[in-house]
């Protein structure tokens, strides 16, 4: 599986990072690059696409020498579901592989409340999430059957962020959530193409 793909994504990603841009500009520019890297399914390797059957999993593709953007994979076993989470900094989603769904809520009373339709992504789809957009959601693997995964970039190290989990009972718990993976993709080892 070539690296290429991910590896001028991340090139990419750096050199808007590099533009210091607000949030609205960063993101309209951002959204196209995640796009383009997830109109094909052919470069994720398969050691960062491998499901969990205890529970989803997000392996950290890269990590901003800097913090200023990281990029995970999350990879979905049939039927699991993130409790209702924030983020705290931006996030794109972008759908990759089978389909998931994503419930937006809402502060209402000091608890998070459903708002609005919930939303599925198919294969090619972008969607984004923020403190300024709307932060808070419970996302599914739409199949009860198979796999899905979706790639994401956040505005910071992810698995390191302070935020939150809400429970059905009201509870605004701490949360950081870490990665699944102890090593990331080996993007610099060139030699095929220099051969
Ligand atoms: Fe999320």
């Amino acid at each position: 599986m070539s690296t290429a793909k991910l590896r001028d994504f991340i090139a990419a990603m750096t050199r808007l990072a590099d533009q210091g841009l607000a949030e609205g500009p960063l993101l309209e520019k951002a959204k196209p690059l995640l796009a383009g890297l997830i109109a094909q399914d052919d470069w994720l390797p398969e050691e960062f696409a491998k499901p969990n059957p205890e529970r989803y999993s997000q392996y950290l593709l890269h990590c901003d020498p800097l913090e200023r953007f990281s990029m995970v994979s999350f990879v979905w076993g049939p039927g699991q579901k993130t409790p209702i989470h924030n983020h705290m900094v931006w996030g794109l989603i972008g759908m990759l592989r089978g389909s998931e769904i994503s419930t937006g809520f809402v502060m209402k009373d000091g608890r998070a409340v459903p708002d609005g339709e919930p939303i599925t992504l198919h294969p090619g789809d972008v969607e984004a999430v923020s403190p300024t957009l709307g932060d808070i959601h419970l996302v599914e693997n739409f199949y009860k059957d198979q796999t899905s995964i979706s790639v994401h970039v956040y505005g910071g190290n992810i698995g390191a962020v302070k935020r939150n989990v809400f429970t059905p009972e009201g509870e605004t718990k701490a949360f950081i959530s870490g990665y699944s993976n102890q090593t990331v993709p080996n993007l610099w080892d060139r030699s095929k193409e220099a051969a």
